[in-house]
């Protein structure tokens, strides 16, 4: 199953490529596979440098590292995000190392490392869903994330799965076709409100 993005100019194939699917496959990626989705990661710009970034990875049949990042997931994710063999907790340093001042970028610099991050998983034939919906204190405890870290987001990685894995709600939307706004809506040219478009 594929959910091409219907774009209006052409982009890059991985971009329109890439969505966030609930259903995966039990087909577990190489670990050299999911390293290379952490270098594409680690390769990304961040403001000063800092690299705020940090993740925690959870491989089902592997201890309990897939367990520990499951509980750190709130109740709604927990029901889908069960099918896909792997997890990834996002965890980021919020003051700068070189002065100790509040880093006001940290969210936005992991943002662009899980991009970076999911354009290469696209490459691999991978998919990452990303999730807000998670527990932080759980996450925190379960996985030992110390003082000035703060869990920010989860995702689940793996193989395209079939979406009658899932309940009707989830399965409809996973059926459903892809939106965004309108170039028009989100690109002004030289002042809030008129179109570049
Ligand atoms: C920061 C972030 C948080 C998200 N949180 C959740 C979540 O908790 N649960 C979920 O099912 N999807 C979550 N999503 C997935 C979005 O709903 C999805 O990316 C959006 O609907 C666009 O769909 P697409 O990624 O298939 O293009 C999240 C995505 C991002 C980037």
């Amino acid at each position: 199953m594929t959910k091409k993005a219907n774009t209006r100019y052409s982009i890059l194939k991985h971009l329109s490529d890439r969505w966030s699917p609930r259903a995966f496959n039990d087909k577990m990626p190489e670990r050299e596979t999911l390293l290379k989705l952490l270098e594409a990661a680690r390769w990304a710009p961040s403001s000063f440098n800092e690299q705020p970034w940090r993740f925690v990875i959870g491989i089902k049949g592997e201890g309990e590292s897939y367990e520990n990042l499951f509980e750190g997931l709130n109740e709604f994710n927990q029901k889908w995000a069960k099918t896909a063999p792997v997890a990834v907790f996002i965890c980021a340093k919020k003051t700068f190392s070189h002065n100790g001042k509040d880093n006001k970028h940290f969210m936005y610099d992991c943002g662009a490392a899980m991009s970076n991050l999911c354009v290469q998983a696209t490459e691999e034939g991978l998919y990452v869903h990303q999730m807000a919906g998670i527990l932080p204190d759980v996450a925190r405890e379960k996985l030992n994330v110390p003082d000035g870290f703060e869990p920010i987001t989860a995702a689940m990685v793996g193989y395209i799965g079939d979406p009658d894995q899932l309940n009707d709600d989830m399965k409809e939307s996973e059926m459903a076709e892809r939106k965004r706004k309108d170039l028009s809506e989100i690109a002004f040219f030289g002042k809030w409100g008129e179109s570049f478009d």
